[in-house]
């Protein structure tokens, strides 16, 4: 007999969000059954199995302990969509490639297939939960479909963004900042919204379940991500200056953040953010405004985005000019290729742009990491060029020209770099992307080293 759950919650869209989302409300709570779908056949196998799509620390034993108990994987969304209360829609929205608004606004298929696959198989009234990031007003367009049917199911339609970084996805779901629920302000948007923050209210503090018109929820979530890529092409922006000036980047940053009013996080220099959600959420802000006639507001936002191409752009020039201007048939390896530590996700990874431009300069790379080698084999499988995949790296470093650091995964901070330089190919080179080395130590080993944002440590 089949166990009574409370309430039935499906997830459309088993990736990075729909996975340790619905898996955590699973984990915190029994009393609802949760069923996640995906049309992609292989993600669903791979949920099912003891190797998950995804490497996330802690998301394996939330997983085990829920699954089969009310947490499901399955590719029957026809039958996940007629059984549930609520439906999450957490699929994938990129940038669109084609058509108008290519380069910048949201592609929207696979949202609206999402829509229009519910319209035609629910028999019974429904939450429908935006979970994906989308643009503002994009739930009107969900209501109108929904509607299309002449009314015959009420579908209540909610925003529900989800704010989890990637790497640190357990804490940030097990205890958020915030949770944001939007709603449209009549009788029923309310109540429906009222029952997403009982499902919340399980494990998190009322204080922190915000909720509100469900314009300002959809349009929250794009303003928070820009605001957390502005201050990282802030401080970016700064460490070009420092390097001209003698100024110690992670000085200004630790002076500058001491100020409670702006906050010592998100300030560490880097090779450039990355992320599959930062640059296409910036991008579609931008086009919105755009579309309302609000050029300076976009120019101010496409700003950010222009200081991240600079900043991986100015690191290749640096490699270039530091390594007497030529690149040709040199061994780079590359230490990290994931777009930040603790994941395995390579999205709009700076490295790629830096591998690429690289192979353009026609040097040999070998690259590393513990988790991304498998994705950056697909990031890269059309390249012409001379790249080789090593998890070990002492093995990818020795014969090396340079290393460079693309990502700041602990293992890096404390390599036996004695070992490593020895290995090398002299004058042995040392970029840090993410100033995670005690570049003293690395100098004095031998090493000519070119932190981000700081003075340049060299023998010559
Ligand atoms: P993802 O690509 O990892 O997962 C999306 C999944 O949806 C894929 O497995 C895809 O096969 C599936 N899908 C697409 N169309 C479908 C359909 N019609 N029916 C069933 N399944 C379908 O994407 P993600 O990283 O999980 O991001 C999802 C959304 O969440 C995006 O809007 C993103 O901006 C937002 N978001 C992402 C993060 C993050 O850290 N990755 C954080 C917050 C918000
Ligand atoms: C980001 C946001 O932090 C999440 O709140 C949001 O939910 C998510 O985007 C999303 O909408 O997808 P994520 O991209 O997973 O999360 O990771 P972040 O920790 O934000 O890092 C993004 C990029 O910025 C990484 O490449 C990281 O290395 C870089 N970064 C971050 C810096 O270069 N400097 C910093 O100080 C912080």
């Amino acid at each position: 007999m089949e166990t009574k759950f409370e309430k039935k919650l499906l997830c459309i869209g088993a990736g990075y969000v729909g996975g340790p989302t619905m898996a955590m409300i699973a984990y915190k709570c029994p009393q609802y059954k949760i069923t996640i779908v995906d049309i992609n056949h292989n993600r669903i196998a791979e949920w099912n199995s003891d190797n998950l799509p995804i490497y996330e620390p802690g998301l394996d034993e939330i997983v085990k302990t829920a699954r089969g108990r009310n947490l499901f994987f399955s590719t029957d969304i026809d039958k996940g969509i007629k059984e549930a209360d609520i439906i999450f829609v957490s699929v994938n929205t990129p940038t669109k490639t084609f058509g108008v608004g290519a380069g910048m606004a949201a592609d929207l298929q696979y949202w609206e297939k999402t829509a229009r696959h519910i319209l035609q198989c629910a028999e019974s009234p429904k939450i429908i939960v935006e979970k994906s990031t989308l643009p503002v007003k994009t739930a009107l367009a969900m209501e109108r479909i929904l509607t299309s049917d002449n009314n015959k199911i009420h579908f209540e339609v909610l925003s529900n963004p989800e704010f989890l970084a990637e790497g640190t996805a357990i804490n940030d779901l097990e205890n958020p900042d915030r949770v944001l629920i939007g709603s449209r302000q009549t009788e029923s948007g309310i109540k429906a919204g009222n029952e997403l923050v009982e499902i919340y209210a399980n494990w998190i503090n009322k204080e922190r379940i915000i909720t509100s018109d469900i314009w300002s929820s959809e349009l929250s979530k794009i303003v928070s991500n820009a605001f957390l890529a502005q201050r990282i092409s802030s401080i970016n922006s700064i460490s070009a200056l420092c390097e001209k000036t003698d100024a110690d980047i992670n000085d200004v940053a630790r002076a500058v953040g001491f100020d409670s009013r702006i906050g010592k996080k998100f300030l560490n220099a880097s090779i450039g953010f990355g992320g599959s959600c930062f640059k296409k959420d910036i991008l579609n802000l931008v086009y919105i405004c755009r579309h309302y006639g609000l050029n300076e507001v976009a120019d101010y936002w496409d700003s950010v985005v222009k200081i991240n191409d600079f900043q991986k752009g100015r690191f290749i020039i640096k490699m270039l000019t530091a390594m007497f201007n030529t690149l040709v048939n040199k061994k780079i390896c590359l230490l990290g290729f994931a777009f930040k530590a603790n994941t395995g996700d390579t999205r709009e990874s700076p490295a790629i742009y830096i591998a690429k431009r690289l192979i353009e300069e026609k040097a040999e790379l070998v690259i590393t990491d513990p988790k991304a080698l498998k994705n950056a084999k697909m990031d890269l499988k059309d390249i012409d060029g001379n790249v080789k995949y090593i998890e070990d790296p002492y093995e990818a470093a020795a014969g090396s020209y340079a290393i460079a650091i693309m990502t700041e995964w602990d293992l890096y901070k404390n390599l036996d770099y004695e070992k490593i330089y020895k290995s090398m190919i002299k004058p042995a080179f040392f970029f840090d992307g993410r100033n995670i080395v005690d570049h003293q130590k690395l100098f004095e080993i031998g090493f000519n080293v070119f932190p981000t944002g700081k003075p340049a440590l060299t023998h010559f």
